[in-house]
């Protein structure tokens, strides 16, 4: 029997919806190169494009957005728990878990699932901050609601097209570990609802989407680039992993991080501050020397949420929201993946090797 740890190199799914070349450094999304796709679309229709195979007509974007625009409310009852939540000193991907699960109670299906995920994660930030939650506006599309809803200010074109990219940016990516957990509950005839409550649980582990929190505050510990290698030595030294760097698909560069460092670089020139975006520039090249020389063959490279944490702190969001976004964008990618699943469904039920003793014999509790 062939034990393959972490599953690398097993193909357990037949999808339409994303390409991963690791070896060419390519990501494609139902046809589409990410940064055509990245550049161009809203979120709605990223969503739209992934959930049935083509770009919406004007027609179908209309209903589409209106529709998603009407399910952004979240119930007293959802409100009230995210309070409890931000009193308690709930992780915000905790929180996110908690209140994706009482979709539920009032509806259940995809698009309010993707509606509501932004009205979630910004009542719970603003009630973090003692300010009470804000109304969602459907006149907004779904990435300027987002940004209007963490700061109750409109935001401008610019700030909203760094988030529509950054959001169709992450929005599938092949079978990664939140959309496998995904696929495997909808294989057991389970709901869209669970589906996506297990897919944050995963999401939120720092060897998937909890990276790019770290991979800042790393930049700002360094703050300076003179600085740069002697601390990532140490921390390469201590057998730390440096965030934002290494991914078991891409032996290449990420694609996904040039199309957030161009957009990362655009919001930073027209702030009139690059010192961040350079001091992190100059972090990844130090990074990926020390990484070649600490871990020769292995090719390390640099992976999306290096990028994704100074996009995001671009657009003004505080680390502790980086997660909960990513899952924003990625939750259409993992309903995508769980209706292509229950369309084609097999129960997804690996092996496991036992590695345990036999032939024990009962022990009575007081001879223990
Ligand atoms: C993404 C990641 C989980 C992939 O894991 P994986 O495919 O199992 O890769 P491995 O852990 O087998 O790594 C291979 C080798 O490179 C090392 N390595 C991998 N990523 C590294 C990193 N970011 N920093 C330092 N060393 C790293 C491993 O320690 C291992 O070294 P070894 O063979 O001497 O033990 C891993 O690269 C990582 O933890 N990166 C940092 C977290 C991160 O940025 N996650 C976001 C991913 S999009």
């Amino acid at each position: 029997m062939v034990v393959n740890t972490g599953l690398e190199g097993v193909v357990a799914a037949s999808t339409r919806l994303s390409d991963v070349d690791g070896e060419r450094g390519e990501l494609v999304i139902a046809g589409f190169p990410i940064g055509e796709l990245a550049e161009h679309a809203t979120f709605e229709e990223t969503t739209w494009l992934l959930w049935h195979g083509d770009l919406p007509s004007a027609r179908e974007l209309d209903t589409f957005r209106a529709d998603l625009a009407a399910q952004r409310a979240l119930p007293a009852s959802t409100i009230a728990l995210l309070r409890e939540c931000a009193h308690g000193g709930v992780d915000p991907m905790d929180a996110l878990r908690i209140a994706a699960g009482t979709i539920s109670m009032t509806a259940g299906d995809a698009r309010a699932i993707v509606a509501r995920g932004p009205t979630i994660v910004a009542a719970f930030w603003r009630l973090r901050q003692g300010a009470d939650p804000l109304a969602p506006r459907p006149d907004l599309g779904h990435a300027a609601n987002y940004l209007y809803l963490l700061t109750g200010e409109a935001p401008d074109p610019e700030r909203v097209r760094g988030m529509e990219t950054y959001l169709n940016t992450v929005v599938d990516h092949g079978l990664n570990a939140s959309t496998f957990t995904a696929r495997v509950i909808t294989s057991t005839g389970s709901d869209l609802v669970s589906a996506v409550v297990g897919a944050i649980g995963a999401l939120k582990g720092p060897l998937h989407g909890g990276a790019p929190g770290p991979a800042l505050d790393m930049v700002f510990e360094i703050g300076d680039a003179s600085r740069a290698e002697e601390i990532l030595r140490g921390k390469i030294e201590r057998g730390e992993k440096l965030m934002g760097f290494g991914h078991r698909v891409y032996k290449v560069r990420d694609p996904r991080a040039d199309v957030l460092a161009a957009a990362a670089e655009r919001l930073f020139t027209r702030a009139g501050d690059m010192s961040l975006y350079r001091l992190a520039r100059a972090v990844e090249s130090t990074a990926l020397r020390l990484l070649e020389e600490y871990k020769p063959g292995r090719r390390l490279q640099t992976n999306v949420e290096f990028y994704t944490a100074l996009l995001l702190h671009g657009l003004g969001l505080d680390v502790p929201l980086f997660t909960p976004t990513f899952a924003i964008g990625r939750v259409s990618g993992w309903i995508a993946h769980a209706m292509e699943q229950a369309r084609t469904n097999r129960i997804i039920r690996p092996q496991s090797e036992y590695a345990g003793p036999r032939g024990r014999t009962w022990v009575p509790l007081s001879s223990r």
